[in-house]
Order: structure tokens, then C-alpha cells, then sequence
């Protein structure tokens, strides 16, 4: 779209000149390492809270309660505490998001990723060394700051640094490290629970790998020309650029990139500017994305699936055994939104997987419903299998859809101006939710037992009809159009586009316009 006099977007259906250089699959390699870290903490979870030792120490009330035998079948890991250690690190993220929109715009994506590392390093060693509560959940607050500063600009890093065409299966690497980092964890956690007393210790340290490759990846790679000319470094800009494009045609792309960067500028209270009525849809649509992904109930598994599988009668070892397997099918199904992300699209992916989960979700409340009492458990090794095949069913259409999905959508909506804000508040709502299955599963499995996956299934529906009908295709639009190819042609979503002028508010808190911009 021409605006100031020159162009500043490829026409309509054409693509930047870019080829896939060595440099940008590198750089998105070691950045996704940061999904790998997040990955670990959400996985190391369930299984040390699994293990005697861990709960002897810091949980014995629990430790009582698991070896009572008149304790429900679907009680027995319900504590505050216990639920706390889990969830203490998502409120700590969710409040670090804040402060790293602020490290984002300001500092770059690079040094963002730089910081979560340090922060990561801190609560790993806290952890590792824990001789008490405090010092267990202090350690899980730093790697909450961690994940709030690595989620906010990893994903960013990774959707402006890619060529538009294979944009989404390079986002989604992100996902395909976290998806990783759990099945790591709970690799881990099944060697380590043999180990008496202390294997719970290096269960935790362990993710001091992860923290220290998100570290090193951080002090080599380059950041991405949107953050250093949003930052005034125009000529850096241009040249990371052409290098990441690998070639010198990139006047095109250079320019959009400046253009949405001068409107940035404007902005003075991105947050306040995400609020008008034409952000509306990027905001809905980033935030209803986050609370769908976590009811998905993906979250109930990924936490608590050894807890789950014991509580359902799987002896430890067993249980430990099927997290691993869950883990797997999770890694495996995320290739496949790599691969098909940028061919069928986001809705095609989203709404098959809309369909699957709900059918297994409705399928594993019946068998627990007619199987699994308070008091007896008579699943039988039949029944047994089945459950854990329809959890793994549950698991791979979440893996190629919601899962990268929802970081990949908001990452790639925004425009320049609110994308740190936008990604600031995806984070935030998705860690808020993620807090509140982490908090409330075990409770919510204690007094609604196996209705739980009931109440998973009945929002699966309600998402999957939003996706249809409110959720527009994304698939190979470039990042700085999306208002044009999107927004505007959306049955719905053009209303909040009726206004050509493209208001922000500038630092005096009054309203200016800027004509005919085309981000
Ligand atoms: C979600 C996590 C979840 C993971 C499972 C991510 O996209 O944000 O909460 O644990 O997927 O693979």
C-alpha cells in the first residue's frame, strides 16, 4: 500500500525477496530454545510431586494421605501447598510479562531472551539446592520471571526474523522446544524417582541445561531488524536484513518495516493503545485464544499426568511410564503442525483438532464414570490402555493445533505498534490460566472426578465454534499487512476497520491521526 510517497508493501499476493538462510534457522533454533526451558518447568512438575522423597520433605501431610487407603481414589493429591508449588511459578511469569513488554520495546527481543536466561539460571539453582519451602518456591518464582520475559519475546523473535512463507512452521518451533522440554522432564523424572532420596533434586537441576542453551543462544544470535529499527538503529536494521534474507533487494520489506516502526513511535502507551476500537480484534482474538488453550485441560495432563495415572490406579512406576509415552505423542504431533501450518492453515488444524478432542475427552469421562469410584479402581489392564490411548488421541490434535496455535496467532496479528503490549497480554492472560488449572486440578479432579473431562469437552465446543466462525485464516498474509488482507476483509471483524485514519495516542495523552498507513 503507498503511503508518504513510496511503497512500502509487496502488491498484493507477492512475497518479499527472501531465501531461508543458514543465519535464520539458526537464530530460530537457539531462540526456541527458551520453549525448551518453559517446556521442562511445565513437565518436572508432575512427576516430582509424584515422588515419596519430595513429598516427605517439604509435603508429609500429602505423603500420609497418598498411603491411607480410605482416602478417595480422586483426593488423595488434593493440597493447597502441594498445588502452590506447581502453580507459583505462573503467577510469578504472568507479573514478569509486564515488565518485559517494557525490556522488549525497549532493550530488543535478544536482551530479553538474555534476561530470561539469567533469571532461569538463579531459580534452577535455588531449586536444586532447596532445604525448605521458601527456598523451593523462591527458586520457582525466578524461573516464573524466566518464563514471562522467554515467552514474551521468543515467539515475537521468531514470527519478525522468518520469511513470511514458512513464518508459521518457524514459530512453531517454539512450541516443538516445549513440547520437548516436557517429554525431557519426564524422561528425567522416570530415571530419577529410582533415586533415593535425592533424585528429586536433579530432576530440578537438570533444567539448568535448558536454561544455560537459552543463555548462550541469546549471546549469539542477532536481533531482528523490526526491534533495531523500532529502536532507531536503521542502518543496523537494514543490514541484519539482507543478511537474514540473503540478498540485497530488501528496500521492499526495509521500508514497510520503517514505516510500521515511525507509527510505533507514536505510541507512547502501547497498552492504552491496544484498548481502541481498532486493535479490538487482535486483543479478543489473542486473549480468548489463551483462555481456550488452557481449557483445553492440556494442562491438567501435562501437570499431573503421573498424579492422574496413579490416581487411576496405575502403580508409580507405570504412571511415570505413561507420561513418557503422552510426552512423545506430543512432540511427534507437533511436527505436524510444522509441516502443515503454512499448507492447510491455522482454521483447518484448529477445527479438526476441535472435533478429535472433544470425542476423546467425552469418550475418557465415560470409562472413568463407569470404572473408577471413590474407593475402587477396577480398571483392568484393557480399560487401562484405553484411557491412555485416548489421552494420547487428546494430546496429538492439541500438539498440532492449540498448542502452537496460540502462540503463533497473536505473534503474527499485531501490528507493530502494539505487538510487544499484544504479546504482553497473550502471555499474561495464558500464564493467569495456566495458574488456575495448575491451582484448581487437583481440587476440581477431587470434587467433579471424572465429570472433569466433561467439563473440558463442553469447552472444546464452545472454541471450536468461535474458531469457526470469528477466527480469520492467517496463513501466508506478511506480518506488517494483516490489517489490509485480514482485518478489513473479515464478514465480522472489518466494522472495527471502518476508520481509515489511523488513530494512536501520543505522549500527551491526546489523539493524533496518521493518514493511510498501511500496517
Ligand atoms: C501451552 C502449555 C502447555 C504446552 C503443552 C503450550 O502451548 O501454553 O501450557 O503445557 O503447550 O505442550
Amino acid at each position: 500500500m503507498p503511503a508518504g510517497g513510496f511503497s512500502v508493501s509487496a502488491p498484493s499476493g507477492t512475497e518479499f525477496e527472501a531465501k531461508i538462510t543458514p543465519i535464520v534457522i539458526i537464530s530460530c533454533i537457539m531462540a526456541a530454545t527458551g520453549g525448551l526451558m518453559f517446556g521442562y518447568d511445565v513437565g518436572i512438575s508432575g512427576g516430582v510431586t509424584s515422588m515419596d522423597d519430595f513429598l516427605g520433605k517439604f509435603f508429609p501431610e500429602v505423603l500420609r494421605k497418598k498411603h491411607q487407603d480410605k482416602e478417595s481414589n480422586y483426593c488423595k493429591y488434593d493440597n493447597q501447598g502441594l498445588q502452590l508449588f506447581t502453580s507459583s511459578l505462573y503467577l510469578a511469569g504472568l507479573t514478569a510479562t509486564f515488565f518485559a513488554s517494557y525490556t522488549t520495546r525497549r532493550l530488543g527481543r535478544r536482551l530479553t531472551m538474555l534476561i530470561a536466561g539469567v533469571f532461569f539460571i538463579i531459580g534452577v539453582i535455588l531449586n536444586g539446592a532447596a532445604q525448605d519451602l521458601a527456598m523451593l518456591i523462591a527458586g520457582r518464582i525466578l524461573l516464573g520471571c524466566g518464563v514471562g520475559f522467554a515467552n514474551q519475546a521468543v515467539p515475537l523473535f521468531l514470527s519478525e526474523i522468518a520469511p513470511t512463507r514458512i513464518r508459521g512452521g518457524l514459530n512453531i518451533l517454539f512450541q516443538l522446544n516445549v513440547t520437548i522440554g516436557i517429554l525431557f522432564a519426564s524422561l528425567v523424572n522416570y530415571g530419577t524417582a529410582k533415586i533415593h532420596p535425592w533424585g528429586w533434586r536433579l530432576s530440578l537441576s537438570l533444567a539448568g541445561i535448558p536454561a544455560v542453551l537459552l543463555t548462550l543462544g541469546a549471546l549469539f544470535v542477532v536481533d531482528t531488524p523490526n526491534s533495531l529499527i523500532e529502536r532507531g538503529h536503521l542502518d543496523e536494521g537494514k543490514a541484519v536484513l539482507k543478511r537474514i534474507r540473503g540478498t540485497d533487494n530488501v528496500e521492499p520489506e526495509f521500508n514497510e518495516i520503517v514505516e510500521a516502526s515511525r507509527i510505533a513511535q507514536e505510541v507512547k502507551h502501547p497498552f492504552r493503545n491496544l484498548l481502541q476500537r481498532r486493535n479490538r480484534p487482535q486483543l479478543v482474538i489473542a486473549v480468548l485464544l489463551q483462555i481456550f488453550q488452557q481449557f483445553t485441560g492440556i494442562n491438567a495432563i501435562m501437570f499431573y499426568a503421573p498424579v492422574l495415572f496413579n490416581t487411576l490406579g496405575f502403580k508409580s512406576d507405570a504412571s511415570l511410564y505413561s507420561a513418557v509415552i503422552t510426552g512423545a505423542v506430543n512432540v511427534l504431533s507437533t511436527l505436524v503442525s510444522v509441516y502443515s501450518v503454512d499448507r492447510v492453515g491455522r482454521r483447518m488444524l484448529l477445527l479438526e483438532a476441535g472435533v478429535q478432542m472433544f470425542l476423546s475427552q467425552v469418550i475418557i469421562a465415560v470409562v472413568l464414570g463407569i470404572k473408577v469410584t471413590d474407593h475402587s479402581d477396577n480398571l483392568s489392564h484393557g480399560w487401562a490402555i484405553m484411557v491412555v490411548v485416548m489421552v494420547c488421541t487428546f494430546v496429538s490434535s492439541f500438539a498440532w493445533s492449540w498448542g502452537p496455535l496460540g502462540w503463533l496467532i497473536p505473534s503474527e496479528t499485531f501490528p507493530l505498534e502494539t505487538r510487544s503490549a499484544g504479546q504482553s497480554v497473550t502471555v499474561c492472560v495464558n500464564l493467569l490460566f495456566t495458574f488456575v488449572i495448575a491451582q484448581a486440578f487437583l481440587s476440581m479432579l477431587c470434587h467433579l472426578k471424572y465429570a472433569i473431562f466433561v467439563f473440558f469437552s463442553a469447552w472444546v465446543l464452545v472454541m471450536s465454534v468461535f474458531v469457526l466462525f470469528f477466527l480469520p485464516e492467517t496463513k501466508n498474509v506478511p506480518i506488517e499487512e494483516m490489517t489490509e488482507r485480514v482485518w478489513k476483509q473479515h464478514w465480522f471483524w472489518k466494522r472495527y476497520m471502518d476508520d481509515d485514519n489511523h488513530h494512536v495516542v501520543n505522549g500527551n495523552g491526546k489523539i493524533s491521526a496518521n493518514n493511510g498507513a498501511s500496517v
